[in-house]
């Protein structure tokens, strides 16, 4: 099911725009989005300084970056990201002074771009570098920008050939969509496999620690795989289709067929299968 024929190591030149996000609906899945984190956080080492300077690349609505601040309760966390959606939800729900006497903080980034203004002990991602075409491009100098012994940590979604994208990639290239949304099925052939981004980290010198675990979510509620792309995959669909309320709810009905087809709802709820991969790379000390 999981090939490696959705990437080629040649970021997408086709791929839209940054998509809208919605908080609201991202965080409707909130338990099974985080678990991946916590599962990276259990394989990061200690920090050589106190209190820890951390960045947490693309951090969305705020959620997961606050797990940082329980983790090292005195650091100065910083979360970075490009949607102003995400960074009010972040802002509003986490920023400040933490219990531990550290303090959260949430700042427009864009990963594409984004170099540590300052050195870190940990740089860490979660869910986010799929969307930046050609993040290993940045990994020397995220690295640079580390502490000695400090770690880079990401997770990613490793599931572009799943049914959930592969269909709504075969979907937007159909003759009915095709006009409006080029290039959205091309969007992840950036993504590198597990064994590829060991060879990056290994050969700019780092220890490196990658794995892959494919979750078998059980998801409740009618249309629940729709429901969970809605929050992410759908984005950059949702955004050119903007507010052509008619062309959504087609595209979304079409959808929503296939996905019915694809994951049956059994009697305790839908499986939803979904890869992961993880990387943490640490720093010579
Ligand atoms: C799936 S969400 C993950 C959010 C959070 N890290 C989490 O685990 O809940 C992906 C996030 O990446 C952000 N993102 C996508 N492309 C980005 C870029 N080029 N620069 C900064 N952030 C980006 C999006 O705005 C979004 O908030």
């Amino acid at each position: 099911m999981y090939s490696d024929t959705a990437r080629a190591g040649t970021p997408t030149s086709t791929a839209p725009s940054a998509p809208t996000w919605d908080p609201q609906q991202y965080l409707r899945h909130s338990g099974h989005r985080t678990r991946p984190f916590l599962d990276l956080l259990t394989r990061i080492p200690e920090l050589p300084h106190r209190p820890a300077r951390i960045a947490d690349l693309g951090c969305g609505p705020g959620n997961v970056t606050t797990l940082l601040t329980e983790r090292w309760p005195e650091a100065r966390v910083t979360g970075f990201d490009l949607s102003p959606e995400m960074l009010h939800r972040a802002g509003e729900e986490h920023a400040g002074p933490t219990p531990g006497g550290g303090s959260l903080d949430f700042r427009h980034g864009d990963l594409a771009t984004w170099l540590p203004e300052e050195p870190y002990d940990l740089i860490v991602s979660n869910a986010a570098l799929q969307w930046v075409p050609n993040h290993p491009g940045s990994f020397g100098a995220w690295i640079n920008g580390l502490r000695p012994g400090g770690t880079f940590a990401f997770q990613i979604p490793g599931n572009f050939t799943a049914p959930s994208h592969a269909l709504l990639a075969q979907q937007c290239d159909t003759p009915r969509w095709r006009s409006r949304l080029a290039g959205h099925g091309a969007r992840y052939i950036h993504l590198l496999e597990p064994a590829e981004y060991l060879a990056r980290f290994t050969e700019l010198g780092c220890e490196a620690d990658i794995w892959e675990t494919t979750y078998h979510q059980l998801l409740q509620g009618p249309d629940p795989v729709l429901d969970w792309v809605k929050g992410t995959a759908l984005r950059p669909v949702l955004t050119a289709l903007g507010d052509d309320r008619d062309a959504v709810d087609a595209f979304l009905t079409e959808y929503r067929d296939r996905l019915r087809a694809a994951y049956p709802t059994g009697p305790r709820g839908t499986v939803f299968p979904f890869r992961r991969i993880f990387a943490v790379a640490r720093k010579e000390a």
